[in-house]
């Protein structure tokens, strides 16, 4: 499909137009959140499809003993039990030009080590290929799971109930990898053996750059280019509660605020990955999920950030993870919100960014009822930017991390996959 797409752009001129991918990430451990969280394939991926080239399937992960290739839940997703895999992959029929691709890793394996130690290449590339064909999966993606580099040091003595907590989670350990340039090695290795292994079939290869993996120490850009189909730079995540609890700041800026140089698309991943690729193979990452703190009485009135915090804002209704709401969660709690709530004395204060440059924040105080909190979000608006981004800078697309927390039931303001849509409509 990849490969006809790509002959069709070379010979028509239309094809500028149809050239940028959309890829479309789902985790599929969605389907067990609650109520109008849950997030069931194939019904409620089925409205996206009209606007996603690729699926991405998240995630298989790798068995420790055998180093093959396995689904995360074999009950669920196998046909021997209730063929997740098959229902997805089955909606090719409906949706022809659709890829489909199954997505190692991407933070849903518990267990890192095997990333940088996988003892046969062998058994890992042949049981890919073989679970891919079994399912008929357009392609792999290697969201691999690299260590993650740890945040600097926090500055000042911000009293917060984290810092007595900080040292057992390892928050202020910064990541020294020993052995990075064999790993380094290694994943080439890895690329290459499953790109001869994949090829024959057709089946496509795909790269995801996961947040805060060090691009310049896991990846020899120039050696695994050629081998890659494109390559999906998770360009978020750049600060987030549960690595820095007493500090917010914008997780997802396209360009730097002030000095933060490496906390943003431009000055940081973007640019590294443009400076070793192709830029027509790099697919921005664009989340669908706003990160949340919580204010205390003693962070800064005017809740520019970076604002001091006290760790991991309150869950949301759906998604039930600190520190995190979908866009249905946070656009219910805006004040220009559609959705009829009884909860009005605890909307949150807006603050749009016009110039779309860092995005867009809301915030509220604590209140004798009410937790303070602070929270960093995407909305159309700042993913439509993200996308004229994609445009201007001919990259190769844009990548939806992820379709469950987007709005996929169209709660905000009518449409299903707002951000999706937004951005997809710009990079046209
Ligand atoms: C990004 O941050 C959110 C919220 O802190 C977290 O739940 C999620 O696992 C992170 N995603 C990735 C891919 O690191
Ligand atoms: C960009 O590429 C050049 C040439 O390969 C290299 O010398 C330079 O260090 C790279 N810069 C970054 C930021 O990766
Ligand atoms: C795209 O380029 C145009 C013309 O140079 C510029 O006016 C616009 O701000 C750019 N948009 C983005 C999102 O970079």
């Amino acid at each position: 499909m990849e490969l006809m797409r790509i002959l069709l752009c070379v010979s028509l001129a239309i094809c500028a137009a149809h050239a940028a991918r959309v890829v479309c990430y789902m985790d599929s451990r969605a389907r067990i959140r609650q109520g109008t969280g849950k997030f069931e394939a194939p019904t409620d991926l089925e409205p996206a499809l009209s606007t996603c080239t690729h699926v991405v399937y998240g995630f298989a992960v790798i068995d420790g003993a055998t180093n093959k290739l396995v689904p995360l839940d074999e009950y669920q997703e196998l046909d021997s039990g209730k063929g997740y895999y098959r229902a997805v992959t089955n909606l090719k029929k409906r949706y022809p030009g659709l890829n489909i691709l199954l997505s190692v890793g991407g933070n849903a394996d518990p267990d890192n080590d095997k990333y940088l130690t996988l003892d046969s290449r062998k058994a890992f590339v042949n049981s890919a290929r073989i679970l891919l064909r079994q399912y008929a999966f357009d392609g792999l993606d290697l969201a691999w799971q690299f260590p993650e580099i740890r945040p600097k040091k926090d500055r000042g003595t911000f009293g917060s109930i984290w810092h007595g907590i900080k040292k057992t989670f390892g928050y202020s350990h910064s990541h020294k990898d020993e052995k990075a340039e064999e790993h380094r090695d290694g994943f080439t290795k890895l690329v290459k053996d499953l790109k001869n292994s994949l090829k024959p079939d057709g089946l496509m290869l795909t790269l995801t750059a996961l947040p805060n993996t060090d691009p310049s120490i896991y990846y020899d850009l120039k050696d695994i280019e050629p081998n890659l189909d494109f390559i999906n730079v998770m360009a978020f995540n750049y600060t987030a509660p549960e690595r820095k609890p007493d500090e917010a700041d914008y997780p997802a800026a396209l360009y730097q605020a002030g000095g933060r140089r490496h906390k943003s698309a431009e000055s940081g991943k973007i640019y590294i990955f443009r400076n070793g690729t192709l830029s027509n193979k790099i697919i921005l990452g664009i989340p669908t999920f706003g990160e949340t703190w919580k204010l205390t009485e003693d962070s800064k009135i005017s809740g520019v950030p970076p604002i001091n915090t006290d760790g991991p804002g309150e869950a949301g209704p759906y998604t039930k993870t600190p520190g995190l709401l979908s866009y249905a969660e946070v656009c219910t709690l805006l004040p220009n919100s559609n959705v009829k709530t009884t909860a009005a004395p605890h909307l949150l204060r807006l603050v749009t960014d016009p110039s779309h440059k860092l995005g867009s924040y809301a915030f509220r105080f604590p209140q004798s009822d009410t937790e303070g909190v602070w929270v960093a979000y995407e909305d159309p608006d700042t993913a439509g930017y993200k996308g004229a981004y994609v445009k201007n800078k001919s990259l190769g697309g844009i990548a939806i991390w992820d379709l469950t927390l987007d709005d996929f039931r169209g709660v905000c303001n009518g449409e299903r996959f707002p951000i999706l849509k937004a951005a997809k409509r710009t990079i046209l």
